[in-house]
């Protein structure tokens, strides 16, 4: 049942390509417009959405954090993302306008259906992304738009988070669409390179050699930071997620902005310290930033492991590895920026003899608050 793997986690890690695909497929009626699987709510009533809030756990959230980006550069909706847990007990501001938006591979996580069942107390509309048919939180929610990666058995969860990330990008062109713009690019530009991601993301899996002899050499490493901007933040936070869970090593991702107002004191010589870079043609001139950021590690001693496009020659200088992805245009690149770091915390953890489908401490899926 493993398919030839030795774990449920490296076999999931290599559906990816299959889990954006199939949750790629049948999504639009032949004017293009988006088909969620069960719609409560009227049309009318979505065109007219103030704000959208995300709640969700674990990496369920980080796939939350990099759809703010997509649906607001694409809606201009403001966009929340709030820890269930959080959202479900800090008086939420949510109204008849609101859309909740809930993320959850399980469909059964307690925190996550508590702060649904509040949104909805709350007159707000709620959409439930999801990856277990029939699950309760769909049940619960007045729209689903179910994400297709197949049963997932690994605890710590990867082929479900890209599925996931794929799902809000739909959801938010899907917006766009209903308020009849999108206010930066092209939505059928968009989607005909999101059915081009699950190519590049078999691409990149068939090149992880180095990434499992980094992650084997480093089975003695005690701490790990991980560093990105813009969508490359929720990348570096779900990076280290997965070391936590998988390897039990000391692991937290920043927004490399914050490097010199806090964290840097940390960089010392030989520190390992990933960082996601954006695109060489990423907005704001983030690319240059990021760069800037790796040399200004790189100077104190880190250990600076990148993970860049094939075509990015600017960040050799300061990088002891390399690790590079397929271009793609910069909204895109969570989908594959973070397969690397998944790959890393499972070679790490194997390396140290761990059992990585079922870490210790953790379930996967929590249905007690
Ligand atoms: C956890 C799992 O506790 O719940 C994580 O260990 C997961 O992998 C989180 O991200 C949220 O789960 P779900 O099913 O709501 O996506």
């Amino acid at each position: 049942e493993k398919g030839g793997y030795p774990t449920f986690m490296e076999k999931e890690i290599h559906e990816q390509p299959h889990a954006v695909a199939d949750t790629l497929l049948g999504r639009t009626d032949e004017s293009g417009a988006l088909i969620l699987d069960d719609l409560r709510i009227p049309e009318e009533r979505l065109r007219r959405v103030e704000r959208v809030t995300i709640v969700a756990c674990g990496t369920a959230a980080y796939a939350g954090m990099v759809a703010k980006y997509a649906i607001e550069r694409w809606t201009r909706i403001p966009v929340e993302v709030a820890l269930a847990h959080e959202f479900r007990y800090c008086d939420p501001i949510v109204d008849e306008s609101t859309l909740v938006v809930s993320i959850s591979q399980s469909g059964e996580t307690m925190d996550t259906l508590m702060a649904v069942r509040h949104a909805a107390e709350l007159g707000a509309m709620t959409l439930s992304i999801c990856n277990t048919h029939g699950s309760t939180i769909p049940r619960a929610s007045d729209a689903v738009l179910y994400t297709h990666a197949g049963p997932e058995v690994a605890v710590a969860s990867t082929k479900a988070f890209l599925a996931q990330i794929t799902a809000c990008y739909l959801l938010g062109l899907y917006l766009a669409q209903l308020r009849g713009e999108t206010y930066a690019d092209d939505a059928k530009a968009v989607l005909r390179e999101l059915h081009a991601m699950p190519e590049r993301i078999g691409r990149l899996l068939g090149r992880m050699d180095r990434v499992r002899e980094m992650a084997e050499f480093m089975a003695d490493t005690r701490s790990v930071l991980f560093l990105g901007r813009h969508m490359g933040f929720p990348v570096a936070m779900e990076g280290a997620l997965k070391l936590k869970e998988l390897a039990y090593i000391h692991a937290e991702g920043f927004a490399a902005g914050e490097l010199k107002h806090g964290p840097i004191a940390l960089i010392e010589p030989g520190q390992p310290v990933f960082v996601v870079v954006p695109g060489p043609d990423t907005p704001h001139d983030l690319h240059r930033k990021v760069v800037s950021n790796i040399q200004e590690i790189r100077a104190r001693g880190a250990r600076t492991l990148v993970i860049a496009h094939d075509d990015d020659e600017d960040v050799e200088p300061f990088a002891s590895e390399v690790v590079r992805i397929p271009p793609c245009p910069p909204m895109l690149a969570p989908l594959l920026a973070v397969v690397p770091l998944q790959v890393f915390a499972l070679h790490l953890a194997s390396a140290k003899g761990l059992d990585v489908d079922q870490p210790r401490n953790l379930a996967k899926s929590v249905t007690v608050e």
